[in-house]
């Protein structure tokens, strides 16, 4: 077969879900640019970068796609989730609030995508060790109550992130 065909082979569509300033956006930009925000903004409508992946030696290309958790800011939902074959579910280890809130987006997850969409409870901020509220054996705990894979990272310094990407994208394939 042609190079060509080769690249076109798999086209996934993956979605970052998950409260504001959890670092969405961040572990895209690490993941996909290999950069780092220290003061990003919060996103505005829908952004989305697509990144081919090496998944046992067959080329992948991920789309993924960002948008604003708080509601104000947010794209249209249906549409943000339409076709999605996996979701990263993301939390800030040093604010058990967005971690309260994994339920909902748990919920809106469900109700907009097929229940077989590959997800992932990602425990961002790992770095801030200090400040951490959620522990890892809660975010585990959690994780497999609802059977989801699991798995803390920090965008900041690199941790887990493209590993993170790297198990739903294998998942699905
Ligand atoms: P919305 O677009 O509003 O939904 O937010 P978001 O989830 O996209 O968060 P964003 O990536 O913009 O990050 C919010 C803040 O957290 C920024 O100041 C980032 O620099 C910071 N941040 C993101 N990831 C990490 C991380 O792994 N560690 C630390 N210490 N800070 C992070
Ligand atoms: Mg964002």
């Amino acid at each position: 077969y042609s190079e060509e065909e080769k690249t076109e082979d798999y086209l996934f569509k993956i979605v970052l879900i998950g409260d504001s300033a959890v670092g969405k956006s961040n572990l895209l930009a690490r993941f996909a640019r290999d950069e780092f925000y220290p003061n990003s903004k919060s996103t505005i409508g829908v952004e989305f970068q697509t990144q081919k992946m090496d998944i046992n030696g067959k080329e992948i290309k991920a789309q993924i796609w960002d948008t604003a958790g708080q509601e104000r800011f947010r794209a249209v939902t249906s549409a943000y989730y339409r076709g999605a074959v996996g979701a990263l579910l993301v939390y800030d280890i040093s604010r058990r609030q967005t971690f309260d809130s994994i339920g909902r987006w748990l919920n809106e997850l469900h109700t907009h995508s097929d229940m077989n969409v590959v997800t992932i409870l990602v425990g961002n901020k790992s770095d801030l060790k200090e400040a951490r509220e959620v522990t890892t054996a809660e975010g585990k705990a959690l994780a497999e109550a609802q059977g989801l894979f699991f798995m803390e990272t920090s965008a900041l310094d690199s941790l887990n992130v493209t590993a993170a990407f790297q198990t739903v994208v294998k998942e699905i394939y």
